[in-house]
């Protein structure tokens, strides 16, 4: 009925991807039939994991790409042919998240809407005017000073498959077209989605703790961490790629 899908972290995968499916596979949607999917760059690194009954795991082979930017940028495009072929017909909601993280606690239907949007650890607290939301006018993801609603974190967004599929091909739409003239900042694709989310709002937002920074000092308001997010390994991974 559910279901995740990971990207593809290169050289590193096997060191990420086994501990997120066995967090997942303990926390994520207890008690539903769930599909994971993975997609990674080899098929070679994909290491044997077991995961609980009713659920599956399905891998997918995707094209390795260069530059960690280019990884960041695709990844839209990597969600979309599978969700087009397969996984629109095979699930009734769909979160794409990244593998360098893992699942501290439930995590739940409370999580499930048409458009799922997660605030970002780092943002849900400022002034809508100092978020990293793209300022330059001619990027398809500006958004003018003082206007927005919250900073979305990419890693984690979903919904239903056709509206996963509407918010890839509009931000891939937006990646492409900034491509063209040239345009490409750090977090592009964070900034597409929300420009596609300051347009068509999101009808569920999820609280921090559904993706929390490990190295974030928590203040009283996070309760209950629910995925952790690994950032520091992230920036390692980038470095070397
Ligand atoms: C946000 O910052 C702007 C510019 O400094 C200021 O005018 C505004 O009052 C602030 N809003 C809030 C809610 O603090």
């Amino acid at each position: 009925m559910n279901l995740i899908i990971f990207y593809f972290l290169h050289r590193y995968i096997e060191f990420y991807l086994s501990r997120f499916v066995l967090s997942a596979d303990k926390y994520f949607m207890v008690g539903q039939k769930v599909i994971f999917y993975a997609m990674i760059d080899d098929f070679s690194k994909m290491p044997w994991i077991h995961v609980r009954p009713h659920c599956t795991l399905k891998v997918f082979e995707v094209k390795q790409e260069k530059r960690w930017q280019d990884i960041s940028m695709m990844r839209m495009k990597t969600i979309n042919e599978p969700i087009i072929d397969h996984i629109q017909y095979e699930v009734d909601f769909l979160f794409c998240t990244d593998v360098d993280q893992y699942f501290k606690s439930q995590y739940g239907l409370e999580t499930l809407g048409q458009s799922v949007a997660q605030l970002h650890t780092y943002w849900y607290q400022a002034n809508i005017t100092t978020v990293p939301y793209e300022r330059n006018p001619s990027s398809a993801a500006y958004i003018p000073g003082g206007k927005g609603d919250f900073y979305y974190h990419a890693v984690v967004f979903g919904g239903t498959p056709l509206q996963v599929l509407n918010i890839v091909r509009e931000c891939l739409k937006g990646i492409m077209k900034d491509k063209e003239n040239n345009i490409e900042a750090m977090w592009h694709d964070e900034r597409h989605l929300n420009k596609y989310f300051f347009l068509h709002k999101p009808t569920k937002i999820l609280s921090p703790e559904y993706c929390w920074d490990y190295h974030q000092t928590r203040t009283s308001d996070i309760k209950a961490v629910k995925l952790l997010w690994h950032f520091k390994a992230n920036q390692i991974v980038r470095q070397t790629i």
